[in-house]
């Protein structure tokens, strides 16, 4: 049996450290990395780079929000307050707006949630623009650019464009106050209106403790071949098939429900982190949107992400590679997954497998309390520090107008 085989590449792999020629690799698989040798997490230190001036507002647009639902703190969309926690204590906060790089406004538009823990990002348009509406009034600093130089972190499905479906996200747009404004966002898809150009992409918030709590030794074979839990159909928002997940996860189940390489279901068991640690690929197909928390699961524990989700925007492309970690397949080559991830050379996946295992890989990917050095916050700030210095041309002159007040969705307009 072919899984044996996949056994023996579990047990050796940690005992194998590859030597890996950087060049050689750099030039066989070309990425749109900024620099940084091949296979690492690009090396870059902010601090001293940029300077970050945080806005003072009012707690009903943070804390108090934070208060009614303590849940918003563990969801995937939780980044928003631990990016903001963590930016109140970095070494690149200033407390002189007049030599900030970038302005940053603490809004929580993710933590209103349903029972069920769903966030509803209904109230997140008008939310946002009576922020906007209060910096833009009680500092200068708002109206010299409308925003070219403040970022503003939205990590809900469809970022700024506030609607959990793609039809009335897209309809919707980003919020138009945003026009100018850099936005740090989940969502990574190529040509979407929801994906603002010069955005920074995140990855989901996973829990470090929890991950953590759950790591088994290190030498455990990999004797899964290929894992995967969760929904193939959504049949309650999706009732005739095919439009979830774009038919992906409904193929992966349709081809590979029988097959003995394929642990794959629905049932989320109690020993899900732990599975992914026994297994040498795990599927990180889209889902409603392109990504989900398993591609952090994924690297957090070494297991091969098969990313399955076209024009994919991956976090932090520009310091992880992840070309030479992970294995990219296209949503229509999905039937022929078996004879694609069999037919992989076993160098190459102990190599990835070695990759996987560099801590700072698996450090990027998380939002630790407190931080640490070449985490998911540093991410942030290395890709906020690589946008300057700003253009001259973000400076309005006096009197000169870019947005629109009043455009978008009238429903956005009254007040919050
Ligand atoms: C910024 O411009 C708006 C109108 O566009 C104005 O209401 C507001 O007072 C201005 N802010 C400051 C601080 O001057
Ligand atoms: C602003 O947007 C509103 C709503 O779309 C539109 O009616 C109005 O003409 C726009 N104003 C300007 C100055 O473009």
């Amino acid at each position: 049996m072919k899984i044996w085989r996949w056994v023996f590449v579990g047990l050796v792999c940690t005992a194998f450290i590859l030597r890996i020629d950087a060049v050689e690799l750099g030039r066989r698989h070309p990425t749109e990395r900024i620099s940084g040798s091949a296979g690492d997490v690009l090396e870059d230190d902010p601090v001293g780079r940029l300077k970050v001036f945080v806005y003072e507002l009012p707690s009903k647009y943070n804390k108090k929000i934070l208060q009614k639902d303590q849940r918003c703190l563990t969801h995937m969309f939780a980044a928003e307050i631990f990016m903001h926690r963590f930016l109140l204590s970095s070494p690149v906060r200033t407390l002189n707006p007049e030599e900030a790089d970038w302005f940053y406004t603490p809004v929580y538009t993710t933590c209103d949630l349903t029972p069920n823990g769903l966030p509803l990002p209904f109230k997140s348009p008008r939310m946002m623009r009576s922020a906007i509406q209060l910096i833009s009034s009680n500092w200068p600093y708002w109206n010299r650019t409308e925003g070219a130089d403040h970022f503003f972190v939205v990590p809900h499905d469809f970022g700024a464009c506030f609607h959990y479906q793609e039809e009335k996200a897209i309809e919707r747009g980003n919020l138009p106050l945003l026009q100018r404004a850099t936005l740090v966002q989940t969502f990574g898809q190529r040509n979407h209106v929801c994906l603002k150009e010069g955005s920074i992409t995140i990855p989901p918030y996973a829990p470090p403790q929890k991950m953590q709590a759950h790591l088994i030794p290190e030498k455990t074979p990999r004797s899964i071949f290929v894992y995967f839990r969760g929904l193939f159909y959504d049949v309650g928002n999706d009732p005739e098939g095919g439009y979830y997940a774009r038919g992906a996860r409904a193929a992966v189940w349709e081809n590979f429900k029988d097959n003995p390489l394929f642990d794959i279901s629905t049932e989320h068991p109690t020993t899900y982190y732990e599975d992914m640690q026994r297994a040498v690929f795990c599927l990180c197909p889209l889902g409603w949107a392109p990504w989900s928390p398993r591609l952090v699961e994924a690297v957090i524990f070494g297991c091969i992400p098969v990313i399955i989700a076209d024009d994919i925007v991956l976090p932090f492309a520009d310091a992880i590679p992840w070309e030479e970690i992970g294995v990219f397949i296209d949503e229509k080559d999905v039937p022929n997954l078996d004879t694609i991830l069999t037919a992989i050379p076993t160098e190459v996946i102990l190599r990835k497998q070695r990759l996987l295992a560099n801590p700072s890989m698996k450090q990027a990917m998380l939002f630790p309390q407190p931080a640490q050095p070449g985490d998911a916050f540093h991410q942030v700030l290395n890709g906020l520090a690589r946008k300057l210095p700003h253009d001259k041309s973000v400076y309005l002159k006096t009197g000169q107008k870019i947005l629109n007040w009043t455009a978008g969705p009238v429903g956005d307009l009254k007040p919050w």
